[in-house]
């Protein structure tokens, strides 16, 4: 289960309304390497980890992933809220508001709506901890594309704190999955890996 704080994991506080940005951050809500897809990711993968470190692990990041979807939907309403219905048009988001209006709806910035296809939760602990590895690097890069188009010093900054924690997930992975590695070298454990508690 899971408690709620009725506050951001970081303060997001865009004083000028952009339908341009809005458009391609929501990518990290409901596209192929956002925040949806990672927390979905994890905490399934969990339940068929091996080791209770790589299981607090997979529930960690998972959990905190949530907490990264409600900072991008944030981000994505404040930019939308203000915004008046000429300038969504010209930012592309005719389309969008004509389905959602100024709603948070979990698609891609090309307009994809969130698809399962976009995780894997395969019961073995070694291809699942190498696939959050290089989702963790996807994450990264896509921030890393976000802030080389954002100019509002509003939306950087949450976006760098963003990017930081896909790095600092990144390193926690590498470890589980060290652990993960030697657990599966012991010498009498040579069953299938999803049976070794
Ligand atoms: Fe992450």
């Amino acid at each position: 289960m899971w408690t709620y704080e009725k506050f951001l994991e970081y303060p997001i506080k865009i004083k000028n309304p952009n339908p341009n940005m809005a458009k391609t951050i929501i990518t990290q809500y409901g596209g192929p390497d956002g925040e949806l897809a990672a927390s979905l990711r994890y905490l399934s993968q969990r339940f068929t980890m091996i080791t209770p470190q790589a299981i607090a692990t997979l529930n960690d990041i998972g959990t905190e992933e949530l907490a990264h979807l409600e900072m991008v939907g944030s981000i994505v309403h404040q930019l939308m809220k203000g915004a008046s219905i000429e300038e969504i048009e010209k930012a592309g988001m005719g389309a969008y508001y004509a389905d959602h209006g100024k709603g948070i709806y979990p698609a891609s910035g090309s307009g994809v709506p969130f698809n399962a296809s976009y995780i894997q939760s395969k019961g073995d602990p070694i291809v699942d901890l190498n696939e959050d590895l290089a989702a963790e690097q996807k994450a990264r890069a896509t921030y890393e594309y976000l802030i080389n188009m954002a100019d509002d010093p509003d939306v950087i900054e949450p976006l760098k704190f963003l990017r930081e924690r896909e790095v600092v997930h990144y390193q926690r992975f590498g470890e589980a999955l060290r652990i993960v590695q030697e657990r599966l070298q012991e010498p009498h454990l040579f069953v299938m890996p999803n049976k070794i508690i």
